[in-house]
This record gives C-alpha cells, structure tokens and sequence, in this order.
C-alpha cells in the first residue's frame, strides 16, 4: 500500500491548545481521525506527521490525505478522485 486511504471527504475541524503537539494521521487508516492510532505499521510505509499548535485555535486538519500542505487542508479534496 502507498496510496493513503481518503478517510473523509472534508477537513476535519479540531479545537487545538496552545504548546500542544498533534500527530496528524498520513495513512488514512487511523480509526481516531484525522489523528495517528498507530495502524500504518500494518503497511510500513506511512508515518504521521507532526503538529505543533502555536496558538489556541480551530485548525482545518486534511481528511482526503491528499493535500500538498500537510497536515493541514489545502482544497485539494475538491479535486475530482
Ligand atoms: Fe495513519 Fe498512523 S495511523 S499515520
Ligand atoms: Fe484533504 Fe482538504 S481534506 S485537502
């Protein structure tokens, strides 16, 4: 498996705390979205990627795993699959 699993097809709107760190699931697989549980060392071939809030805020987290701006949406789950 390399392709990532489209786990939504909308971002996903999560409340973020200041100074705290996120791991934004890159696979598609988790079953906690849009964050890791672990489920990519099944394939081997994904890691989550780090998020780290500077401020307390809503951030838009990339469901389709598509976006060219991880972790964060970018449109692309927009684009025609
Ligand atoms: Fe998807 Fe960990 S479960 S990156
Ligand atoms: Fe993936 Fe928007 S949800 S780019």
């Amino acid at each position: 498996m390399t392709t990532p699993v489209r786990a939504s097809d909308t971002p996903f709107a999560v409340d973020v705390e200041q100074g705290k760190d996120y791991w934004w699931c890159s696979c598609g697989q988790s079953k906690a979205q849009p964050f890791c549980d672990g489920s990519h060392k099944a394939a081997g071939v994904f890691a989550p990627v780090k998020f780290s809030a500077e401020v307390t805020s809503t951030v838009y987290f990339c469901g389709c795993k598509a976006t060219g701006h991880q972790p964060l949406c970018d449109g692309s789950h927009k684009k025609a699959v």
